[in-house]
């Protein structure tokens, strides 16, 4: 079993940035470690740091006509880490505690990139969740659908939202116009679920009450090559416990507590939310 997935090919340059752009990660990654964890792909992740935090955005460019230059990352299907069902996601050790057996497990060096992004997964899904904050680590589909239940409770029906590239998609910063009134999303609560650099399929997910965010699907356009996304977007209504220093701030020109700040989810994110309510 070792052997087939130690030949998996391996994403470590996921865009560390898209899982960071939460209170969670504010906490605790600053873009110093970001950089740390991410020195290692940067041979392979060509596209300049700057580039990769084009993805927020605030509530009033949700206009139509409005132009907002986003950087959408490109899920490359052939390196996309395989899902395990929960049975041998079970079978493999899933803590920092348990790294030298991981590593011996996927056949990496313990100072491979590979391991260090493992580190960093591990480390990630290590942390408490902040005051009011759900979050768990999915190692396969039945754990996350059983957690978003959780999250939800037994009596909501939940969906999936994905950001989807309608058209052929260049991972680079494009200016993107806004074609249509953007769509909120009515949820009381919200799972956000983050690809995360690790030889199989494992998301980062976290779940916040409504009332502190506004879940959007916006279709946009690009103006370079008229590539057309329909992306799902979160903003963050209540900024003020934020580090100052988050990239948020900086892209937008803005203060924590000043005004919402929101992003985009990159394609391979799974954002739950509750179902509309449907006559029976
Ligand atoms: C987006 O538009 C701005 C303003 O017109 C321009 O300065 C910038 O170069 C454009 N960016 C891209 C990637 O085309």
């Amino acid at each position: 079993m070792g052997s087939r997935f130690a030949s998996c090919r391996f994403i470590f340059y996921v865009l560390l940035v898209s899982q960071c752009t939460h209170t969670n990660c504010i906490r605790e990654i600053t873009e110093k470690t970001w950089k740390d964890a991410n020195k290692e792909a940067s041979d392979l992740q060509q596209t300049a740091i700057d580039d990769d935090l084009q993805i927020f955005f605030t509530v009033d460019d949700l206009k139509v006509g409005k132009t907002i230059s986003i950087y959408f990352p490109i899920k490359d299907p052939s390196t996309t880490p395989h899902l395990l069902t929960r049975e041998e996601a079970n079978s493999i050790p899933f803590s920092s505690s348990k790294l030298p057996q991981i590593l011996d497990f996927f056949s990496f060096s313990k100072h491979s990139p590979q391991s260090k992004a493992m580190q960093y997964t591990l480390s990630q899904c290590e942390l408490e969740p902040l005051k009011g904050e759900t979050k768990f680590c999915a190692t396969s589909l039945e754990f996350m659908l059983d957690s978003a239940r959780g999250v939800f409770g037994l009596k909501t029906k939940f969906r999936v939202l994905i950001t989807k590239y309608l058209s052929s998609h260049n991972a680079v910063l494009q200016n993107y116009t806004v074609l249509d009134v953007a769509k909120e999303i009515e949820t009381p609560k919200m799972v956000a679920c983050h690809a995360m650099p690790y030889p199989y399929a494992v998301f980062y997910c976290h779940g916040q009450e409504s009332d502190h965010h506004r879940v959007f699907e916006v279709a946009l356009r690009s103006g370079n090559d008229g590539e057309r996304v329909e992306a799902v977007g979160v903003c963050h209504m209540d900024t003020s416990e934020w580090d100052p220093d988050h990239a948020a701030f900086r892209v937008l020109r803005t203060r924590p507590g000043q005004s919402p700040v929101c992003h985009f989810f990159p394609a391979d994110n799974l954002v739950w939310v509750a179902s509309p309510a449907l006559d029976s």
